[in-house]
């Protein structure tokens, strides 16, 4: 359900960039302020290292709230379907004959091996049905099992409670979310993401092209790696060469939406515009790194000419404390344009994975010396560091453990 149109949506990212402009170059013309949250926050190292945690993590989390697995893009066509691999069972979503999104346990109903397997470049090829490796049982777009070869084997078993064994999927505004857990209620989109629904429908995603995909695993908690993507104030030191030189480190406009966020880092250009009479600015291109809570990740940037990009970051919980796991799609906006304008994105997204690298650099040495803190040592969030202490803050209240 979608009742906002594309002209709509320009019009809307045009006025919520101009008053992020307003906000950042506010910020530069004061020598360099940042919005704040009303006072540091302290927290628990075990917030990140203590195995009960994760454990409540898991189940009153990732298996309770929808996650994004991916953009109604890599689905377009009957038949095309979408693994869900990063967290909890394997689960396969496939777009059905009528068009329709489901997702099923990517479990055979034999005796349970894998249906369905991402090629080397992680995406599936288009099937009429899924048939499994092992025996050739056959199942429907739909889940409904239709082949079974040797049936007289199976005489006395209730075929009929063989199909595949269905889990909630939810395609909105071009992002497909899921909930990894099986016999659960159906998703309610607008509910989880409230007002920040109007911002993410503006990204009009349901048009963004897929560039390419990668993963990375690091050893630290999901929280460390998530955590670096919250706050501008390590720009200066980590990002020296980087994103410290193109923008300024500790400036921030941060705009709260119940769990989710976004967040702003204003880039040199702005400085340009101090003094400036509004009339007198460039249009501002709408960007920023949005949060859907807990683990997701949208960076929507200029790509240079010709349009923006958004980079989309996954984190999942490992199997321990100490491990993660990030999935990253690199999307153009409003689909693929002239191959000048993909070499800018290549280009932009090779700076980006060096980011990267330095960001979860960071968060690995932070994770290990954190398992062996002395007692009582805490972590601080600053007052700067606000999105870090809505993230914590909805985790503590989510599992039911004050911060
Ligand atoms: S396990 Fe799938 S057909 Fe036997
Ligand atoms: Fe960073």
């Amino acid at each position: 359900m979608n009742d906002i149109t594309p002209a709509d949506s320009a019009e809307r990212r045009r006025r919520v960039a101009r008053a992020i402009q307003r906000r950042m170059v506010a910020h530069v013309a004061a020598g360099g302020t940042t919005d704040f949250a009303s006072g540091p926050l302290e927290n628990d190292p075990a917030a990140y290292t203590d195995p009960a945690r994760a454990e409540l993590e898991r189940r009153e989390i990732f298996l309770k709230v929808p996650l994004v697995a991916g953009l109604s893009r890599a689905v377009p066509r009957p038949g095309d379907s979408l693994l869900f691999e990063e967290f909890g069972q394997s689960i396969v979503i496939v777009r059905g004959r009528d068009g329709v999104l489901r997702a099923f346990l990517n479990m055979c109903t034999h005796r349970g091996t894998k249906l369905v397997r991402a090629g080397a470049d992680g995406t599936c090829e288009r099937r009429g049905r899924m048939t499994c490796p092992f025996h050739a049982w056959t199942f429907e777009l739909d889940g409904s099992l239709v082949g079974v070869p040797g049936r007289q084997g199976f005489e006395g078993i209730d075929m009929s409670r063989r199909n595949l064994i269905q889990v909630p999927v939810a395609e909105w505004n071009g992002i497909v979310f899921v909930r990894a857990a099986a016999g659960s209620d159906e998703l309610d989109i607008p509910a989880y993401l409230g007002a920040f629904a109007p911002e993410l429908a503006q990204l009009e995603l349901a048009d963004a092209a897929p560039i390419r995909s990668s993963s990375l695993a690091a050893d630290c908690n999901w929280k460390c790696a998530l955590d670096t993507y919250g706050e501008g104030y390590h720009f200066a030191t980590l990002h020296a060469s980087t994103i410290g030189v193109s923008h300024y480190g500790n400036v921030a406009v941060f705009d709260d939406f119940g769990p989710h966020w976004r967040i702003n880092f204003p880039d040199r250009r702005v400085k340009a515009l101090v003094g400036l009479p509004e009339s007198e600015w460039p249009e501002a291109d709408y960007g920023g790194v949005h949060f859907l809570f807990p683990n997701t990740v949208v960076v929507v940037g200029s790509g240079g000419p010709g349009g923006a990009f958004v980079r989309m970051f996954r984190i999942f919980p490992g199997q321990t404390p100490g491990t993660m796991s990030c999935r990253i799609e690199v999307y153009a906006l409003r689909g693929v344009r002239a191959d000048g304008d993909r070499a800018g994105e290549f280009a932009q997204d090779d700076a980006e994975s060096d980011v990267t690298r330095e960001d979860y650099r960071v968060a690995v040495d932070g994770y290990a010396n954190l398992v062996s803190a002395p007692a009582g040592f805490t972590v601080v969030y600053g007052r700067n560091e606000l999105a870090l202490q809505s993230l914590h803050r909805h985790i503590a209240r989510a599992i039911g453990v004050p911060l």
